[in-house]
């Protein structure tokens, strides 16, 4: 019996002798079976048979000898696995590796590249398997097959990561399914050659994320990869080769880069005291990382809610934020310019073209002469630029890196760089008391100008006045004729008005509008309405008579006055609209003593409603509706100082897709006009978005806008205190017992939001009214487009002049400085 158990023991301790049979190299006489595996000379790697996870199937695979958690980096035949342990690995006569399954069948072969005459494979210390000619002990001589150009989803130091061009060879990462199963799972990571190199991750056949390009020295998507003690990094390009790799400089530490089955690319290493895998870092990081996050000519800063911008000189395409943006200039080939951005993610280079040879002056001249070049940029940084890299097509996936050390020049209108060079100077200029005072010197000559033309015109149509008259009034029944049936508006007797208003008392007088005088009425019945008649001798009378009466009476809001009804009487045109009890806004909150009536919640609320009335005007209502002359005076207060919009005199509607317009004559009232429409008569909602910047400004600083130069100009003096964090001293004092201090502060910061000089940062009236009534962030305002001269009319001047308009002395100082 005791022989017996001794005689099982020694079987035992045979057969675990056997299964820890270790050999270095297989040759043709040899197998390895299941139970057998062969170790590097250093012993760092084993190669044999393994079941990841819970999986019950065999592979022939690669892990590191000497960690006790199975990390396989290699797999033979990820895509066909043994179902038991009877597999079979051999190297037959002409050098290529066979796995054979129970019935002696092929499961997975590698290849050699030649027929080999002693051909013998060995695990080397880098992890790579290699199958060579010759039992030459010299590491890679006559190399037939190596493993390290079939990678899986690991990356080993010193293995190449690429392609050779010669042969078409394509060394990529591919994910496994699961922990379970090493077959090729959706994520895949290559070097991609079409267009300039670079690295990309997909999903499937989809773009997941860019690694970029190598700029000698870095990936311009992956500036934290960085070089460190452990590891360096190199990038290969040349007429043969094109691969990365990286080199682990502690020979103590096991470094590896992973695709890990959900579809990151991990960094890590081997924690030899903790005994775990410790990660450096994953990749995509953030949602900016992502493939196209922001559409086209749009940059992701994963700090900014939302996180995409347009890059300068283009603007959003859609509502959506991620729908990518558009020229706001469109190019004109030769005209155009080159605008120069950094610390930016190169856009994807796919249908680029690339030369490395050329220098960066002539890449422009190339990108300049033809047409649809869209960008260049330097192929390499890391000894000053040199190549050429120039895009065809729309520019997508960039983002913002701080510390990404390269430059990219993109084309845009000629016009654009001016404005944006304009603009950013003005962030960067340093105000000096001389330019002060030159300033202030232009100004007043401009605006000398501007009144000495304006005073001509009002000559001039004086002159015509009398022929006019006569026209005007054949043109009067003509259109009035042609309208009437479909206005649906109450007509009113003449003897009406005038006994309501009593004949057109002085002491009914409320007011002088825009274009004639408005009268309290009072019904027979009692009814109370306010009557305008519009003056005779305005040559603009008749116009804005059928605009307002055409406006209106198509519009019903709670923020927007009523008009009752209409009067035609001889040269008489007379509007007839609901009484607002309290007249205009401006009577009280640029009032000394009236101004205390309106504490902060009641000039919250007409805030508020004003914002809906223009929301509405903008979008609810059937055609787009511009205001063009919204300001205090034309914001009446019922008996219970709710805000109604009044006036449409100025009001355009836009039919269709019309967004914008511009007009040779620009009207409306000096203080609330946004610098693009006095400059050059383009106005569309956001101008009513900017004057009702200024109008917020106003309610909540109780000042008017107006002024000479900047110390004057409310707009200024709120930018200023607003920029040194000062709010509330913009505040009305009157206000102060009443205030909400955030609310205030957040109606400010929309009020600056409004008013910014280029019409495509100020948001659209549905923004503004979320913004007002919600609690998200809000984006940090640019500067406002001041405009400071007494009086607005007169033919649009050239755009040359626009900086010399647009702004305070900043804007003169890049002048004098040219
Ligand atoms: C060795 O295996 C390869 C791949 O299966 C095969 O093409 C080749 O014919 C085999 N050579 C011999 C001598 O069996
Ligand atoms: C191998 O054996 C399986 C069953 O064990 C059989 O279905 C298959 O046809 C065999 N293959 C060959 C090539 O003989
Ligand atoms: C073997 O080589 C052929 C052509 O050279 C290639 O298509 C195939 O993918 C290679 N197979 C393996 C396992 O390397
Ligand atoms: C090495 O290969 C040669 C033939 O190239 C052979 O004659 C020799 O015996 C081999 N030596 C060993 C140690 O395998
Ligand atoms: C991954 O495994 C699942 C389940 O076995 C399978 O349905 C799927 O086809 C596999 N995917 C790939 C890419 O092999
Ligand atoms: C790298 O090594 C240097 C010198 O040995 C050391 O000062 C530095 O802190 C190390 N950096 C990191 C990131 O470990
Ligand atoms: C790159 O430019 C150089 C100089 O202009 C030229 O000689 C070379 O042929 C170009 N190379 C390619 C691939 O176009
Ligand atoms: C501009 O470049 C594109 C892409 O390289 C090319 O197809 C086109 O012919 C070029 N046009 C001109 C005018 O050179």
């Amino acid at each position: 019996m005791e022989g017996f158990t001794l005689l099982l023991f020694c079987l035992a301790l045979l057969n675990s002798i056997a299964a820890a049979t270790v050999r270095e190299t297989i040759s043709t006489l040899q197998s390895i079976n299941d139970d057998q595996i062969i170790v590097s000379p250093g012993k760092t790697y084993a190669l044999g048979f393994f079941s990841p996870g819970n999986s019950k199937n065999r592979y022939v695979g690669i892990w590191y000898n000497e960690i006790p958690t199975q990390t396989v980096v290699w797999v033979a035949n990820r895509d066909n696995p043994l179902a038991d342990s009877s597999g079979v690995l051999k190297l037959n006569e002409t050098g290529a590796l066979v796995l054979l399954n129970h019935n002696k069948s092929v499961v997975w072969s590698s290849n050699a590249s030649k027929p080999a005459r002693y051909p013998v494979a060995k695990l080397l210390d880098s992890g790579n398997l290699v199958v060579q000619d010759g039992n030459d002990t010299s590491e890679t001589k006559d190399l037939l097959w190596q493993s390290f150009d079939y990678p899986g989803d690991t990356i080993l130091p010193g293995q190449k990561f690429g392609r050779n061009l010669v042969t078409g060879l394509n060394r990529f990462m591919s994910s496994w399914n699961s922990t379970d199963d090493p077959s090729q799972g959706e994520y895949s990571y290559q070097i991609d050659i079409s267009g300039y190199p670079q690295l990309v991750l997909r999903e499937g056949a989809f773009k997941r994320y860019r690694f970029g390009s190598w700029n000698g020295i870095q990936f311009s998507g992956a500036p934290q990869l960085k070089q460190n003690n452990f590891t360096r990094f190199s990038f290969v390009s040349d007429e043969e080769e094109l691969y990365f790799r990286f080199e682990q400089t502690n020979k103590f530490v096991f470094h590896r880069m992973q695709l890990s089955t959900d579809g990151y690319i991990l960094g890590d290493y081997w924690n030899t005291e903790e005994k775990v895998w410790s990660l450096h870092g994953k990749i995509p990081v953030d949602d900016c990382d992502y493939y196209d996050k922001c559409g086209a000519y749009a940059s992701c800063n994963i700090n900014n809610v939302p996180p995409c911008n347009c890059l300068d000189g283009f603007v959003s395409k859609t509502d959506d934020i991620y729908g990518g943006c558009v020229r706001r200039t469109s190019l004109s080939c030769h005209g155009d310019g080159f605008l120069k951005l950094s610390g930016l993610k190169l856009p994807d280079t796919e249908r680029s073209w690339f030369n490395r040879s050329i220098s960066l002056e002539d890449c422009r001249t190339l990108c300049m002469n033809n047409c649809s070049c869209t960008a260049y940029a330097a192929l390499d940084v890391s000894k000053g630029p040199t190549g050429c890299l120039l895009w065809f097509d729309d520019l997508v996936d960039i983002r913002d890196f701080t510390d990404v050390d390269e430059d990219i020049y993109i084309r845009v209108a000629g016009t654009e760089i001016e404005a944006i060079e304009g603009k950013q100077l003005h962030k960067s200029s340093i105000r000096k008391p001389q330019t002060v005072f030159i300033s202030c010197v232009l100004f007043i000559a401009i605006l000398i100008l501007c009144l000495t033309f304006i005073i001509y015109r009002r000559w001039k149509t004086r002159q015509k006045g009398g022929k006019m008259k006569d026209k005007l009034e054949r043109d009067a029944s003509v259109i009035y004729e042609h309208e009437k049936d479909d206005l649906e508006l109450p007509m009113f007797e003449w003897s009406t008005i005038t006994c309501a208003t009593n004949n057109f008392s002085p002491d009914n007088k409320l007011g002088e509008g825009g274009f004639g005088s408005v009268y309290k009425g009072i019904l027979d019945d009692g009814g109370e309405i306010a009557v305008k008649r519009l003056s005779k001798n305005s040559s603009q009378g008749l116009q804005e008579f059928k605009n307002e009466v055409m406006h209106i009476a198509k519009l019903q809001h709670r923020n927007l006055v009523r008009l009752l009804g209409y009067c035609i009487q001889a040269e008489e045109r007379l509007l007839v609209y609901e009484f607002m009890a309290n007249k205009s806004l401006d009577s009280f909150i640029f009032d000394e003593n009236k101004s205390m009536l309106l504490d902060w919640p009641r000039r919250s609320l007409i805030i508020n409603g004003v914002a809906r009335g223009l929301l509405y005007l903008h979008q609810d209502s059937r055609h787009r509706i511009v205001h063009r002359d919204l300001k205090a005076g034309n914001v009446l207060l019922d008996s219970e100082m709710n805000p109604k919009i009044s006036d449409f005199g100025l009001a355009r509607s836009f039919g269709g897709n019309e967004i914008e317009a511009t007009t040779k004559h620009v009207v409306g009232t000096y203080g609330y006009l946004p610098p693009e429409y006095i400059i050059d008569g383009a106005y569309s909602t956001k101008s009513d978005v900017f004057s009702f910047g200024v109008l917020i400004l106003e309610i909540v600083s109780g000042k008017r806008n107006k002024g000479f130069c900047h110390q004057d100009n409310l707009l200024a003096h709120v930018w200023r205190l607003f920029t040194e964090g000062k709010c509330s001293e913009i505040v009305d004092a009157t206000i102060i017992d009443s205030l909400n201090l955030p609310e205030v502060l957040r109606t400010i910061h929309v009020g600056l939001l409004c008013v910014q000089l280029s019409p495509d940062d100020r948001p659209n009236m549905s923004s503004v009214v979320l913004m007002l009534s919600s609690e998200s962030e809000l984006p940090q305002p640019n500067l406002p487009g001041f405009f400071t001269s007494t009086s607005m009319a007169g033919d649009s001047s050239s755009s040359s002049s626009y900086k010399q308009y647009t702004n305070n002395d900043m804007t003169v100082s890049i002048m004098s400085a040219r």
